[in-house]
């Protein structure tokens, strides 16, 4: 079936992280449905091998097309960072990930040409945030560090807690040695830590978040295509997930900053 621009954007994530996006989706694109999948049976993906990620990847690509979506977004950096090429061979529509759209959000900014990239281990270990921003500019170095305590913190909502700024001041540590200027929030959970990585990592350090630049390119793809919703009604949004809705839901609400319906359970 041609896709329509009344269709929905399908999001999709390991978990709860990808709201992230989906808020960011919402303020910019205020009139477009949105169809969610969250994988919160098998999160955490940070930590899982690629083969691994590939096969769950393609899954939840194959049910979001299923349901007829206009345009798929991989929200969660680490499917983007090993299996990003594996959505885009199978999908008839396209598709956007965070990483490409945190790599130019990144060249935009830095002026020293110095950038910063934090992620889950996956994701440094692929290797992707450097590709994708020397495939722009390859002029810039980079400078990576896994942070696989964030996600677990930022899920526990100790956004500015004590243990969280010690974390991070330990792990941004090697990361501000080298003179950066730009810092890439390299996970869906990282925005909601904005203030306190901000706060360690001073006033000169620009933070690129991944699901602002995400929703930008969204919406100039769309423009682009003539495949924004030309209806001006409240937008629909649905939510898949694969396990425990309710800590979804509790956790969510947090993430989107705004009430959280719709969530319904896909058993496989
Ligand atoms: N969504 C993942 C990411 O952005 C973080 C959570 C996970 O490890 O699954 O990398």
């Amino acid at each position: 079936m041609q896709a329509h621009p009344g269709h929905s954007i399908g999001v999709f994530d390991s978990g709860v992280g990808g709201l992230t996006v989906v808020r960011a989706l919402m303020e910019r694109l205020p009139f477009e449905n949105i169809v969610y999948f969250g994988d919160t049976a098998r999160v955490p993906y940070g930590i899982k091998s690629v083969e691994t990620i590939s096969h769950y990847t393609t899954q939840i690509a194959e049910f979001l097309l299923a349901k007829q979506v206009k345009l798929l977004i991989i929200a969660c950096n680490t499917m983007a960072a090993v299996a990003s090429q594996t959505v885009k061979d199978l999908s008839p529509v396209p598709v956007l990930d965070v990483i490409d759209a945190g790599a130019l959000g990144a060249i935009a900014v830095t002026a020293k040409k110095h950038i910063g990239v934090i992620g889950t281990p996956t994701t440094i270990n692929s290797n992707a945030y450097a590709r994708a921003i020397h495939d722009y500019e390859p002029e810039v170095r980079i400078f990576s560090q896994a942070c696989p305590l964030f996600v677990p913190l930022v899920e526990e909502g100790w956004l500015d807690h004590q243990v969280t700024r010690l974390t991070a001041q330990e792990y941004l540590r090697p990361v501000l040695a080298h003179d950066i200027d730009t810092l890439v929030l390299g996970c869906t959970h990282y925005p909601l830590l904005k203030p306190l990585l901000q706060d360690v990592a001073g006033p000169g350090i620009r933070l690129v978040d991944s699901a602002e630049a995400m929703a930008e390119q969204a919406a100039a793809l769309l423009a682009e295509n003539g495949m924004a919703n030309r209806q001006r009604g409240a937008a629909d949004y649905h939510y898949y997930v694969t396990d425990v809705p309710l800590r979804f839901q509790t956790i969510g609400e947090r993430f989107l900053g705004r009430t959280l319906a719709n969530v319904h359970v896909v058993k496989w």
